[in-house]
């Protein structure tokens, strides 16, 4: 989704909202824009990622400032519709993350009394109700118009001579760093961090004014006091330390935050009714849904108990009626939809469970509990590192519920994976990156790790990609198999290993060059096979994480091989803060 920051001190505002642009370009990157406060307010605007052309951009004067970086949702990414957008006077601007629901209607009373609109946005409709309401004091024009907006949003406003920046959130997440004479607002803590580790977390309906020192908040028009949280993730977390790209980075500490997730989950105590329950409903988007669906087929299998698992985005408008323990996994722990889910399982009653990365997320508001995934922060936008640590998560609860079954095969994870961090994927990127489509089979819990490689592959390839319950590729898919659409299969001892090998050789029958992730020894596979990608010896779970790493890498170094923009691939976001 888009980005926002804001910064009121005593330093030029400019280069500090360049900086936490380009460190919040994660979250959308067609357009930026920042506004200052000079003798008048200043505005720099522009189509295109931040850094190209962000010189003229430096020089804009004021000690106090807001910033955006776009992700479009309502109208073109062109320089008009880029943020900050402002009034028919020039006096006020604002930047925004969200939708705002009711634009269209208000859009037109607006234009009716006579204001001129000069971008396509919904956006522009808070800056032109703002200007009515304004007479002197922008957090006074605030709470009157408020009041007219439906929808979700993270505002920042300023107003000429005044040196405050004005905040409101509703249902899109806002973060404040207090330093000593300055005070930042950002979309997440990722820009904050080089300056403070002392954040508040705004709430929904909470207004705010922010001055160079200090954060005064509202909420429901009286004075809100929110704590003051210390954040643990370090500057360096969030830099490339050596690495091509953040992706590569992010690949590489898995291992490490494997272990730190397993051993803080080793040390916390997950609440005994939710040990206790005989069903569990999953909700996510994405990512996280892959990791969902690996839950349930180990949680099915170890702890016998029933697992549903839904799109987010469908349980919001379709939800079972469902008792059950009802669990959102989200990294971001601010997807609108799992969100939506999540509130939605709330109204049947339903005791919920958060699994996420992001400490004071709207999720941990949200749900009754919470179990953190410690993934430290994720800068490329294909999530990798928040999987593992997602499937960490998911897996310990496994683990719990059956008190004990999968102690062992955690254990054996972590090497697991840093031997398959070693494993060359040149010849497989060979076959992948001249190919137009790719199929990605397994079964059981193998399947959706063929989903999440498939997905891997096409957003930071732009290769499509299929994932496919291996079984199911007979029907309908056969018809699309030729010498030039590879397939990559998950084949691993265990139940399925048979009806696997015969799937791979009827895709191999129809002239299908076949990359195959198998045990390592395997001659039979190693034979049939054009690539062989042998993983360490080990049992399912060790070899579910094995394989995660392995099609990570495969789509890693076919984009490399292709020259894609691997943190930031077109089109996507990070965070998706809309429905
Ligand atoms: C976006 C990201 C995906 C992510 C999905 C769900 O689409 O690009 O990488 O899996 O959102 O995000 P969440 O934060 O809820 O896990």
């Amino acid at each position: 989704m888009c980005g926002i920051i804001g910064y009121s001190g005593i330093s030029s505002a400019a280069p500090v909202l360049i900086d936490g642009l380009k460190k919040l370009e994660y979250r959308g990157y067609d357009s930026f824009g920042i506004a200052t406060i000079g003798d008048r307010i200043e505005v720099f605007k522009k189509q295109g990622r931040i850094s190209t052309g962000v010189a003229g951009a430096r020089t804009l004067p004021g000690t106090t400032g807001i910033g955006h970086t776009r992700w479009a949702t309502h109208g073109v990414p062109d320089d008009k519709n880029a943020h900050p957008h402002v009034d028919c006077t020039g006096t006020i601007a604002i930047v925004h993350n969200g939708i705002i629901e009711n634009y269209h209607e208000l859009r037109k009373q607006l234009v009716a009394r006579g204001h001129r609109f000069s971008s396509d946005t919904d956006t522009e409709v808070i800056v032109h109700l703002l200007e009515e309401e304004y007479h002197g004091d922008l957090l006074e024009a605030f709470k009157c118009a408020i009041p007219h907006l439906h929808g979700s949003y993270a505002l920042l406003a300023i107003a000429e001579g005044d040196e405050r920046i004005v905040a409101a959130r509703q249902n899109s997440p806002l973060v404040v760093g207090i330093a000593d004479q300055a005070v930042y607002a950002a979309s997440d803590m990722t820009p904050l961090l080089q300056y403070t580790q002392n954040v508040v977390y705004l709430q929904d309906g909470d207004l705010a004014t922010l001055s160079p020192g200090q954060l005064l908040v509202w909420n429901n028009g009286v004075p809100a006091c929110r704590p003051i949280e210390k954040i643990e993730w370090t500057v360096e977390q969030v830099k490339k330390g050596g690495f091509a790209h953040y992706m590569q980075k992010e690949i590489f500490e898995q291992p490490e935050v494997f272990s730190d997730t397993i051993r803080t989950l080793r040390r916390e105590e997950i609440p005994s009714r939710i040990l206790r329950e005989k069903a569990v409903t999953l909700v996510a988007c994405g990512t996280s849904y892959h990791a969902g669906m690996v839950f349930k087929y180990l949680a099915e299998e170890r702890c016998g108990i029933p697992v549903r698992i839904e799109i987010a985005s469908e349980f919001k408008y379709y939800p079972s009626p469902t008792r059950d323990l009802v669990i959102g996994i989200t990294q971001s722990g601010e997807t609108a939809d799992t969100l939506a889910a999540l509130k939605q399982a709330r109204a049947y009653q339903s005791p919920t469970l958060a699994v996420t990365n992001v400490l004071g997320s709207t999720i941990t508001r949200t749900a009754d509990h919470t179990l953190y995934m410690g993934a430290g922060p994720e800068i490329s936008v294909a999530a990798t590192k928040s999987f593992i640590a997602e499937l960490a998560v998911l897996l310990h609860l496994v683990d719990a519920i059956s008190r004990g079954e999968l102690t062992k095969s955690l254990d054996g994870v972590n090497r697991a994976m840093e031997q398959v961090l070693l494993s060359s994927m040149d010849r497989a990127v060979d076959l992948c990156s001249e190919a137009a489509h790719i199929f990605f089979v397994g079964r059981g819990p193998f399947y959706p790790v063929a989903l999440e490689g498939a997905l891997k592959m096409k957003e930071i390839s732009y290769i499509h990609a299929e994932g496919y319950a291996a079984g199911e590729i007979k029907h309908g898919p056969f018809a699309l198999l030729s010498p030039r659409t590879p397939a990559v299969g998950l084949c691993f001892p265990g139940e399925t290993y048979p009806v696997m090998v015969s799937n791979l050789k009827e895709m191999k029958a129809r002239g299908v060059p076949l990359i195959v992730l198998g045990q390592e020894g395997d001659l039979d596979l190693e034979e049939f096979a054009d690539v062989f990608i042998p993983l360490p010896e080990g049992d399912s779970v060790q070899h579910i994480f094995g394989a995660t790493v392995a099609l990570q890498l495969l789509a890693y170094h076919t984009a490399v091989r292709l020259k894609r923009e691997i943190d930031t691939p077109r089109n996507l976001a990070k965070s998706v803060t809309v429905e």
